[in-house]
């Protein structure tokens, strides 16, 4: 190409309309701001993961990439001086009667300095070792006035079986960690979707991490218990997985399977019904990120649609002696079919491409 290649982007009046906007000169995308009478030309790629620069929106003197809010100055495309001296490429721009012009064939440099990667993004590679169990508890409550919760009571004795069997287990309460809502960047865009998720690779005071290191890299079987509540699942755990869906987006966009030979298993209690659709959920989901469970993947307790009486539903719990025994049954399944899955027993689990979707063909057409 040329180095002086003027294209028309179209009619100055129109352009000066708005403030930044996406547009194409010769298939390269552009980012096109418009300031103080002045118009910029950066390239519409972002140095990240390739979000679309011109349908951000310019802070200050920026522009703010729409998908993790990376930013660019509107008119040199450096990168804010704290983060760095990256930059995207500039164009430049003139005006000739009535229209602006961009020259494509005469690009600034871009310049991305990659940051270390993130450490939950090294390989899936099992350590060697006993069968570890992760335990995670989703129920809410009052962090300094805890109360007595039937579903964390049932994980304590799950685990407890764990260990008596020479596992390494860990538990894990949702509600002593910090993390935020998931924020729907795949909504934007599947690329915009990253592993490890783009929240977690943000922002240090986010504590999913802990989760994602056990879920991915760690835990060979996993039991998640649960209150019911209003015939659903505990809001930390929808909370939780709306997380993991970058786990799930590796699978459709990068045929990578990132939760391997994993066993799960749920406890679900409430003091009212809707057990199966809850487990249904769940099941669900884990199925979704190619997890595998034992038989009888769950265990659950309620006492009917007419106890309100709460108080004897804990007591109830606390001494039901079957329902410790089905705690223990739960961990000694999940576990013997992590330890198959371990051993490779069941043969290596062909990954099915496109994920879930089992159709590579319309997925990568969507892509
Ligand atoms: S910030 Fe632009 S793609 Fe991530």
């Amino acid at each position: 190409m040329p180095a002086d290649r003027w294209v028309s982007l179209g009619p100055v009046a129109e352009l000066a309309r708005r403030e930044l906007q996406p547009l194409e000169a010769e298939g390269t995308p552009i980012a096109l701001c418009y300031r103080d009478g002045q118009f910029s030309a950066l390239s519409g790629v972002c140095n990240h993961v390739g979000g679309p620069l011109g349908q951000g929106k310019i802070d200050g003197d920026y522009v703010t990439c729409p998908w993790h809010f990376w930013m660019f100055h509107w008119q040199t495309g450096q990168t804010r001086p704290e983060i760095g001296d990256g930059c995207v490429p500039t164009y430049p721009t003139k005006i000739e009667n009535g229209v602006l012009l961009v020259n494509v064939a005469a690009a600034g440099p871009r310049k991305h300095i990659p940051h270390p990667p993130h450490p939950l993004a090294r390989q899936v590679q099992r350590e060697p070792g006993p069968i570890r169990v992760v335990g995670i508890s989703t129920t809410m409550m009052n962090r300094d006035f805890p109360r007595p919760s039937t579903s964390e009571l049932l994980l304590d004795e799950a685990l407890g079986q764990a260990t008596s069997q020479g596992c390494e287990t860990q538990l894990i309460r949702l509600r002593e960690l910090a993390f935020r809502h998931c924020e729907g960047f795949y909504s934007r865009s599947a690329h915009a979707c990253t592993w490890p998720c783009s929240i977690t690779q943000m922002d240090p005071t986010d504590q999913l991490d802990r989760v994602y290191e056990a879920f991915v890299h760690w835990a060979d079987a996993i039991l998640i218990a649960t209150s019911i509540r209003w015939g659903a699942p505990a809001s930390l755990y929808q909370k939780m997985v709306e997380r993991m869906n970058c786990i799930q987006n590796q699978e459709t966009i990068a045929d990578r399977h990132l939760l391997k030979n994993k066993s799960v298993a749920f406890i679900i209690t409430g003091g009212q019904d809707n057990i199966q659709a809850v487990a249904g959920q769940m099941l669900g989901f884990f199925a979704e990120v190619g997890c595998q469970f034992p038989q009888f993947p769950y265990i659950a307790h309620s006492r009917g649609w007419s106890a309100e009486d709460m108080e004897n539903n804990i007591r109830y719990v606390e001494q039901s002696e079957s329902l410790k025994e089905g705690a223990r049954g739960l961990a000694e399944r999940t576990i013997d079919m992590a330890q198959l899955l371990v051993e490779g027993a069941l043969g290596k689990v062909a990954l099915v491409p496109g994920g879930r979707k089992g159709n590579q063909l319309d997925v990568k057409a969507q892509i």
